[in-house]
């Protein structure tokens, strides 16, 4: 599988998931503003991941700002961190791992020591995230069966993380302890995420996956003893309602209904203690272009109205547990303090 970032010393390697799984295509370049491009026309995508690629963008910026001063160079950066936290508002790994990056360049360090540290900030983020992933699939591998059948929704993969992925991995993990798990995939309207980049990951691994519309769910769980669901999430509040791509609530409901376990996978970089309830989590409105039209063709009339909402949120009473690289969280949820014992 080629690698969705990769750091290069100079330049910063992306892959364009916007034209997976077709062409593997790669964006090259040293430009931060190019890579806040690419996150925002989602070549670049995935909670995790966009921290990651942010992160690394911000090294770009470091390595290519001309000033010598320390404010000159300070003022340079934080332009740079402004320009990435405007891309895209509802993944709040995005704003962690920026927050990370403004910790080190508040250093007491002269320019060049900073450009160094913010390197390697940026590294630590990415190898860190590795480690979750795996984390998340030992916790989360306990919980599926020998034998299982699984739904999940939208990417949550290497092509989201630095790693094996977060509810992916969950599934991947649970294979190589030599489970059975088939997984039934949601194509995930409207960008595909589900169709062009989960069935393409978990096919070439291997993985006995089957490709459905997102409308297919509440049958499949009626027919095909579907014993959980697994999905990521883009930001977690304090209370556990989870925002994740849209759809995900849709899925949940239909969970709960036939009695199924539903559970969140994330990293606790994803959860955000400051919200105390997913209403308070912004949603990204994206252009209503990618309702009315499919791979570049009007699917839809002329002047009809139509919203793009990227997100949902799921009430945590719909959670039957969260999984992170910390363990099992189980209801009622509490994360208020999540953050305080690290920092
Ligand atoms: O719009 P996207 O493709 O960035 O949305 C991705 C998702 O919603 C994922 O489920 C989420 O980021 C978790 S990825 C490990």
């Amino acid at each position: 599988m080629p690698k969705p970032v990769e750091w290069r010393g100079d330049a910063i390697r992306l892959l364009d998931q916007t034209r997976l799984p077709l062409t593997e295509s790669f964006i090259e370049t040293t430009d931060y503003r190019v890579v806040a491009d690419a996150i925002r026309s989602l070549a670049v995508r995935g909670a995790p991941l966009i921290g990651i690629t942010a992160a690394y963008a911000i090294a770009l910026a470091a390595r290519n700002s001309r000033e010598t001063t320390l404010a000159g160079f300070r003022s340079d950066i934080n332009a740079a961190i402004e320009c990435l936290r405007s891309t895209r508002p509802t993944a709040v790994n995005l704003f962690w791992s920026l927050r990370r990056m403004q910790h080190v360049l508040e250093r007491d360090l002269d320019v060049i020591a900073l450009c160094r540290a913010l390197e390697a900030e940026a590294k630590a983020i990415h190898t860190e995230d590795e480690e979750s992933c795996r984390r998340i699939g030992e916790a989360g591998s306990a919980l599926v069966p020998p034998v299982a059948t699984i739904i999940t929704h939208c990417n949550t993969g290497a092509l989201a993380t630095g790693g094996e992925g977060t509810a992916q991995s969950v599934i991947v993990t649970a294979v190589g302890q030599g489970k059975r798990v088939r997984v039934f995939a949601d194509e995930t309207r409207p960008l595909l995420q589900g169709a062009r980049l989960t069935a393409w990951e978990l096919k070439s691994l291997g993985i006995d996956v089957t490709l459905m519309t997102d409308s297919m769910a509440a049958w499949v769980m009626k027919n095909e003893h579907v014993d959980l669901v697994v999905v990521g999430a883009d930001r977690i509040a304090a209370n556990g309602d989870a925002a994740n791509k849209i759809g995900t609530y849709g899925l949940a409901v239909q969970a709960h209904y036939h009695g199924i376990p539903f559970y969140v996978v994330a990293p606790v970089s994803t959860i955000d203690p400051e919200l105390a309830s997913g209403d308070l989590i912004p949603i990204e409105e994206r252009n209503p272009a990618e309702v009315t039209h499919a791979g570049g063709i009007r699917i839809a009339p002329e002047n009809v109205r139509a919203i793009a909402p990227a997100f949902d949120v799921t009430p945590s009473a719909l959670i039957t547990g969260i999984i992170t690289d910390e363990g099992v969280y189980r209801p009622p949820f509490d994360f208020k303090q999540i953050h305080r014992s690290r920092r």
